[in-house]
């Protein structure tokens, strides 16, 4: 409604003319846009034309003006919910049983393997520049560790437990994620224990990654995240955390949402994990399984996860936006994988765009979409453009 309408209107309240009368009788009762339909057709127009020089209506839709609202930078990032911080970022480390190995991983550009002495020299200068947490991967790369149980998993002078005690005792404000799937240690490279006809064992493999878990647990990592999929994982490794008497300093982050597909092929290339027949499809979620998953953040909610994570990323934005709400007072983890972190390097090296471009773009539609923290290879990078 226009102003002018509207002073024409009051000023007749008083002293009723007929016309005015039937303006307020349309609008009794009613919103203020059937008021404004009372107007007659020419002072609509007169009020489109006092302001043709902007092509603006007055009496139209004002909220059609926006650039207003972010032409200045700051305004600009006033516009997104959630603004990366260093705190919401976790760094993948794969860790060897080779004690001074220190390989760049072909597949995952800036990335390497490293044994547990160089371990301590890689994170100094990253926690100076404000690291505040790792996920752990360990990769057993001697000869006949792998068996059919991944006995290797929790052996307590293997790469994960080890540097758990190590970085803690160096870096005690740094909060250590263990990651904990069988796949790095089975023989087969799957994530669990199997039956005979090569089908997953479920009740054998919670039992086994749940004690798994509570072995990082004991070794002082504050965060397990078991990366299986195998059903009831959650309540198993909560009851047993209880049981253990440290559940109360241990978060249990949950790969809830985690779908199969090409983007772990990296990963997989670091960790010596490819499975030896066969593929994770009966475990990892279909792409387009988005009910599936919305099951399943429901579920290890229930069974006791502290976090939920979705992974991958980029490609699941909704399923982000489901476990957000779905777990409405819960923080939400996005994993933005290795095949995504590879992706965007290709694309930059091919001069598709600027890599830190990128990178903080995919970082943001990961944020927007609801993750409050973020799994991400591009940690060590941020920590130097987030200074900037
Ligand atoms: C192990 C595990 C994988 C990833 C995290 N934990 C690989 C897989 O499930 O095959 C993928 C991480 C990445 O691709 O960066 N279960
Ligand atoms: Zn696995």
């Amino acid at each position: 409604m226009s102003f002018s309408s509207l002073v024409n209107d009051l000023s007749f309240k008083d002293k009723p003319s007929a016309a005015s009368e039937q303006r307020r009788q349309m609008a009794r009762g009613s919103s203020v846009s059937t008021f404004d339909d009372g107007r007659s057709h020419l002072s609509r127009a007169r009020s489109y034309a006092s302001t043709s020089a902007t092509s603006v209506s007055i009496s139209g839709d004002i909220a059609s003006q926006l650039h207003g609202g972010y032409s200045h930078p700051l305004a600009r990032s006033w516009q997104a919910e959630r603004q990366l911080t260093k705190s919401m970022l976790i760094y993948p480390l794969f860790i060897t049983d080779n004690d001074d190995e220190d390989t760049p991983i072909p597949s995952l550009p800036g990335q390497n393997r490293r044994g547990i002495n160089k371990i301590v020299p890689h994170l100094e200068p990253l926690v100076r520049k404000g690291l505040r947490s790792v996920i752990l991967f360990g990769v057993p790369l001697e000869p006949n560790v792998k068996d059919a149980l991944g006995t290797a998993a929790d052996d307590p002078k293997g790469p994960v437990i080890a540097s758990i005690r190590l970085i803690k005792q160096r870096f005690p404000q740094l909060f250590i994620v263990a990651d904990v799937c069988l796949c790095e240690y089975t023989s087969h490279g799957h994530c669990g224990i199997l039956r005979d006809d090569g089908s997953l064992n479920n009740e054998l493999s919670v039992d086994r990654i749940s004690d798994v878990a509570i072995a990082y647990a004991q070794a002082g990592a504050h965060s397990v995240a078991p990366s299986d999929m195998n059903d009831g994982r959650i309540r198993a490794i909560k009851l047993k955390l209880i049981e253990a008497g440290i559940a109360h300093r241990v978060l249990l982050m949950s790969y809830a949402a985690k779908f199969s597909g090409c983007l772990y092929g990296p990963f997989r290339d670091a960790a010596g994990s490819v499975p030896s027949f066969g593929d994770r499809k009966c475990y990892q979620l279909p792409p387009g399984g988005r009910g599936l998953a919305r099951r399943a953040i429901e579920r290890d909610i229930s069974e006791g996860a502290d976090i939920i994570m979705v992974k991958p990323a980029s490609q699941y934005l909704d399923i982000i936006s489901d476990a957000k709400d779905i777990g409405k007072n819960m923080p939400i983890a996005a994993y933005q994988v290795s095949g995504e972190y590879a992706m965007i390097h290709a694309g930059a090296k091919a001069g598709v765009f600027d890599l830190k471009t990128m990178a903080f773009e995919s970082t943001e539609g990961i944020l927007r979409a609801g993750a409050t923290i973020v799994i991400s290879y591009f940690t060590p990078d941020f920590l130097d453009w987030l200074e900037s």
